[in-house]
């Protein structure tokens, strides 16, 4: 599997995963069968995986404290990339809060549940329209100098926003909403390769209709002997080399379907027939 430097030192392989999907329903407390999630989490890392995305709002806290406790002492190269800036009201909900002092604590809350005296990759969740973006941005530069954040990224941003981000802090990574079905972020991710920036498309199977019997992609996947879902991810490791995908899910067969896309390389004619698609 090919890699992405994230920030000039974070070596990674492009495929990576997102863990918000081990928690309970609704992304709301603890799942069903915890000694699952953290069996799934280990197999993660077995299959050569060194790139985890998560979140202190994702359970909320659940899915860092099961990261940490299947997988610390961590593993030499896994990067483990977390975010702070969403409250968590109930389930479902996801209230922007980017106040700084908020956003410190969320931050000693992260560095505490994952056992880490650093993060490598802290993201501003979201930017919070009550507060000004520099700000929140200027509460992890402060991090950052403390050394309890090694990089900084953000989510959720436009371009705009992502310039204005990068007029506060050295962004190395940004994660946006993005899939075949889904390219609003074209600009942002045309940014992001032209200045060596980690993209990272969240939802990145929402392959929607596109995976319907006798639908482009389904069809192209019996072809190539793949899934349609597998189509999907190759499709976005094809389409910038700055792609970080990171599909989430709890099931051991998924994952293990999923990793299997790297393996899959279009040929040009395969990438402009499933891009067009959209
Ligand atoms: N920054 C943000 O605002 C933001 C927002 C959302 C997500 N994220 C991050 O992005 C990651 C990925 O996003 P996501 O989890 O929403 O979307 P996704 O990866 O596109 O889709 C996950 C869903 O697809 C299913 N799935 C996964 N592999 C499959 C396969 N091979 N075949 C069939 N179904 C499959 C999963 O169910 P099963 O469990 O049954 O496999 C799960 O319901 C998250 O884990 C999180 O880390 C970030």
């Amino acid at each position: 599997m090919d890699t992405f430097t994230i920030g000039g030192d974070l070596e990674v392989r492009r495929l990576g995963y997102g863990a918000m999907r081990i928690t309970g329903e609704g992304i709301w407390g603890p799942p069903d069968d915890p000694a699952q999630a953290k069996r799934l989490l280990r197999r993660v890392v077995d299959l050569g995986v060194n790139l985890i995305d998560t979140a202190d709002s994702y359970g909320p806290e659940v899915s860092e404290n099961l990261i940490a406790e299947a997988l610390h002492p961590y593993p030499d190269g896994l990067v483990i990339a977390t975010k702070g800036g969403l409250r968590r009201d109930g389930p479902g909900q996801w209230p922007r809060d980017g106040r700084p002092e908020r956003l410190k604590r969320c931050c000693e809350g992260s560095l505490r549940r994952l056992r880490l005296e650093r993060i490598d990759l802290y993201q501003l969740h979201a930017p919070d329209p009550q507060v000004p973006l520099e700000d929140s941005l200027w509460a992890l530069k402060e991090l950052q100098d403390e050394g309890k954040v090694r990089h900084i990224g953000v989510s959720n941003v436009s371009l705009a926003e992502l310039g204005r981000a990068r007029a506060v802090v050295d962004v190395v990574t940004v994660q946006n909403r993005y899939n075949l079905t889904d390219r609003h972020s074209e600009e942002v991710l045309g940014a992001c390769e032209r200045d060596g920036i980690g993209f990272f498309p969240w939802f990145p199977l929402a392959t929607g209709d596109l995976a319907r019997p006798g639908g482009p992609l389904d069809e192209l996947a019996r072809a190539r002997g793949a899934t349609p879902g597998q189509l999907a991810l190759a499709w976005l490791l094809a389409r910038s080399p700055a792609m970080l995908p990171i599909p989430g899910t709890a099931s051991e067969q998924h994952l293990e379907e999923n990793l299997a896309a790297a393996d899959i390389e279009l040929d040009e004619a395969e990438i402009e027939r499933l891009g067009s698609a959209a």
